[in-house]
């Protein structure tokens, strides 16, 4: 069935030294056991991708990576940015598009993410997807088809194997970084939402593979309870994540059960 998957969001956090160290470290502590059973990823900032390439190739390790964003463009005068044939170059698997930070600091809407879906895909790498309401739209008990117009908006066009090759992390706003983890149930409930929704906008056989993560304080205390779910598939882990040993015993959560 769906492999779970354990990604790592950095944030703005680690220079490319302290990059080195941390993944050192997590590898250290996850075995080929671990990996058969989990995929896992760190997603750091741009400026670690080239040291973490580096020592995943030299090692030859199991440990997959990517990046927190994309330019919808391939090149040209975009001062600051980075496109996905970049990522692409420097071995990433996934790229995280749409975050909620992203929505909200850089203002981005549904129609630049979804052309930095589509610039990721046409470049071989993974989407994660994020969806997620904030504190208001969940008091007013309309997140389900808030989470769902997201989705609508950044997957509108995709092809039908475009669409199987997206993961999508449903990150509910209130919930990152504040320590208020959802209950299980209120991941449930949506993950399965979005599932349904792929079955609507895909097939039956795309929403069955489709991997679906929760993201919003997740830790190593919590995640065993989040993963007993059905539509949850694996997590986006902020915070925690930068914490080798406690990214660590994330990854095992499948020994606590
Ligand atoms: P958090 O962040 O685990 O620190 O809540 C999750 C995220 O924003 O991806």
């Amino acid at each position: 069935m769906r492999k779970p998957l354990m990604a790592g969001n950095w944030k703005m956090n680690l220079n490319h030294l302290e990059a080195i160290a941390v993944v050192q470290k997590l590898v250290y502590s996850i075995n080929d056991k671990d990996y058969d059973a989990v995929d896992v990823a760190v997603l750091p900032p741009f400026t670690d991708i080239r040291s973490i390439q580096t020592l995943v190739d030299g090692d030859r390790l199991r440990l997959l990576y990517g990046a927190q964003d994309v330019s919808p463009s391939a090149n040209g005068a975009f001062t600051g940015d980075i496109s996905a044939p970049m990522l692409a170059k420097l071995g990433c698997t996934f790229v995280v598009v749409g975050h909620s930070e992203r929505r909200s600091v850089h203002k981005e809407e549904d129609g630049v993410i979804n052309k930095k879906i589509k610039a990721t895909l046409a470049h071989e790498m993974t989407p994660i997807f994020c969806v997620g309401e904030d504190l208001s739209v969940r008091e007013s008990g309309t997140h389900v088809s808030h989470v769902i117009r997201q989705m609508r908006a950044g997957l509108a066009n995709l092809s039908k194997p475009e669409l199987k090759k997206i993961v999508i992390a449903y990150e509910p706003i209130w919930a990152i970084g504040t320590g208020k983890t959802a209950t299980p149930q209120d991941a449930q409930e949506v993950c399965s939402a979005i599932r349904n929704e792929m079955e609507e906008i895909g097939s039956r056989e795309i929403a069955q593979d489709t991997r679906i993560l929760y993201g919003g304080s997740v830790k190593s205390a919590n995640i065993a309870e989040i993963m007993k779910e059905a539509d949850v598939d694996g997590a986006l882990i902020g915070g925690a994540s930068i914490d080798p040993e406690e990214l660590a015993k994330i990854v095992k959560f499948h020994q606590s059960t």
